[in-house]
């Protein structure tokens, strides 16, 4: 199928997304409890410059991002409309079908992918099992202890280490005290015109988890998102249960995810980030391989959840504690990581209603790069962070004078699944239609 026709998937996908987290039920549930401690190291794991096997693509130095209606409008129907971007064509037979896993379309008999696999000593691999997925659709713990936690799975036990070695350790918190590390997953999301426009006049920089998938349907979205000056990182091709896919599949998530990335932004990005937090030793050493390191959370908003299986005041509930935790000590020696999404037009308006409280509570709000002092974050070495010493990116003037955008008011937002989801529905594959039906059959 040719790739256009996988767009109108898109919304389809994010009730698939919204159907798994709520399938996945694991330790996860419990992550605002702070991650086991491990040495500042962790954030430099990867520090050593890394040459990108990847070629050709955007300038990221010089990318142009045309006012047409779909990168300038706040209408979600207008913003939203599939377009091409003259000088970027996209060939069908480099790339996995949209939102499918990314060996499909022959990926994983192309010569490119192939020759990749192939570079990689898989007889170093650790020897973690290939999960089993729940009839539900979560992750299956039979067999396994999450006391010994062999496999450092942190679905079963919050675990960043690794075991094995020769792995890059997790990234789960920011290195500086009263630091809010700001993440949104899941994006470009075709309508965050009034977000991204929101924190560009917050002077906020965050750390944008990209799927490839969404890259490829919305490139202006990601293009807007290097240009900005956010630290854009791989968030997999098709956001599943990574410890329940083969080895081909894990590798082909991230590499198609990075190559996508490349070919848009001009970067390939050298962080990532497992959909669900679903990491242990055998993912993160196929990610190592790629020059990649997980970067998993401490506080989850549960966001995406906001008026779907959730009332939306629990989430706001649990924004204002995290606010609450900038002052009241519970970040004197460290930072966190939180867990938020632009998936929607809920989440998005969540967090331009409760950044301005984030601002005033923490010392600094930043991205995760900056907050850790990893200033090349992709292994092209022209585009870099700024080290934390010298990032102003908490504006006390800029967010004092506010930004005369007002958020909406939250129980004005739209909710996240909507009836189009059930229109694209005739076009989806089985697997996608069993995720929705299972978020009806939740709700
Ligand atoms: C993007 O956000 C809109 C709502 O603003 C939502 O309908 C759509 O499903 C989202 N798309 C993706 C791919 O998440
Ligand atoms: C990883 O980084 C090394 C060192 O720069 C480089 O030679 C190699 O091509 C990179 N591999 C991948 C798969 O990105
Ligand atoms: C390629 O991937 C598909 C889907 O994951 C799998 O069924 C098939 O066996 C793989 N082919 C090869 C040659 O590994
Ligand atoms: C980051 O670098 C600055 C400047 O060198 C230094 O003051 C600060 O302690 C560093 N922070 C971390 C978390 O490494
Ligand atoms: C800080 O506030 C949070 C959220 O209300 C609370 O869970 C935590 O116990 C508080 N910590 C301290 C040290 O008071
Ligand atoms: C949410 O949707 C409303 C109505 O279409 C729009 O005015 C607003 O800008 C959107 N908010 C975000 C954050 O995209
Ligand atoms: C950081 O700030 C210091 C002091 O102003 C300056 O000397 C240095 O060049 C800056 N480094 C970067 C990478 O911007
Ligand atoms: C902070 O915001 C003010 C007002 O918008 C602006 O003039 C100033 O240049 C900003 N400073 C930085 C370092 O971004």
């Amino acid at each position: 199928m040719h790739w256009k026709s996988f767009v109108a998937l898109t919304t389809l996908a994010a009730a698939a997304q919204a159907a798994e987290k709520k399938a996945v039920s694991s330790a996860a549930k419990s992550s605002t409890t702070a991650a086991p401690k491990s040495t500042a190291a962790a954030a430099t794991t990867s520090a050593a410059a890394a040459a990108s096997p990847l070629t050709g693509g955007t300038n990221p130095l010089a990318i142009t991002i045309p006012s047409i209606p779909q990168t300038t409008s706040y209408d979600v129907n207008t913003e939203c409309q599939a377009y091409s971007v003259p000088g970027l064509t996209i060939d069908p037979k480099q790339w996995p079908n949209i939102w499918e896993t990314a060996t499909t379309n022959g990926m994983n008999t192309s010569a490119e992918f192939t020759s990749l696999y192939n570079s990689i000593d898989w007889t170093k691999k650790p020897t973690a099992p290939v999960r089993k997925a729940t009839a539900a659709g979560g992750l299956d713990f039979t067999g396994y202890s999450a006391t010994t936690d062999p496999d450092c799975w942190w679905s079963s036990s919050l675990c960043t280490i690794p075991k094995a070695a020769g792995i890059n350790a997790d990234i789960y918190r920011c290195e500086e005290p009263e630091t809010w590390g700001l993440t949104y997953d899941d994006g470009p999301n075709c309508s965050h015109n009034a977000f991204y426009d929101f924190l560009q006049q917050q002077n906020l920089k965050a750390s944008m988890f990209y799927i490839g998938s969404n890259v490829l349907d919305w490139p202006y979205g990601a293009m807007r998102g290097l240009k900005d000056g956010h630290h854009i990182a791989d968030h997999t091709w098709s956001h599943q249960l990574m410890t329940t896919l083969t080895d081909q599949e894990v590798l082909a998530e991230l590499y198609y995810t990075q190559k996508a990335i490349k070919f848009v932004t001009g970067v390939t990005p050298k962080y990532w980030r497992p959909a669900f937090g679903d990491v242990d030793d055998r993912v993160r050493w196929i990610a190592t391989q790629l020059n990649l390191t997980a970067v998993i959370w401490d506080l989850d908003t549960d966001d995406w959840a906001a008026g779907n299986s959730v009332p939306e005041t629990t989430v706001e509930q649990t924004y204002q504690d995290f606010i609450t935790m900038g002052t009241n000590g519970s970040y004197a020696t460290y930072g966190n990581i939180v867990l938020t999404h632009e998936i929607d037009n809920t989440t998005m308006t969540l967090a331009m209603k409760y950044l301005p409280q984030i601002k005033a509570a923490y010392k600094n709000v930043l991205d995760v790069a900056t907050c850790n002092n990893i200033t090349n974050p992709y292994m092209e070495d022209s585009v870099t962070m700024t080290p934390f010493g010298n990032a102003t990116t908490t504006n006390t003037t800029t967010a004092a004078s506010g930004s005369g955008v007002a958020p909406a008011a939250s129980g004005s937002a739209a909710p996240a699944t909507s009836a189009k989801s059930g229109a694209s529905a005739l076009t989806a594959p089985a697997s996608l239609l069993a995720l929705v039906a299972l978020a009806v059959f939740a709700q």
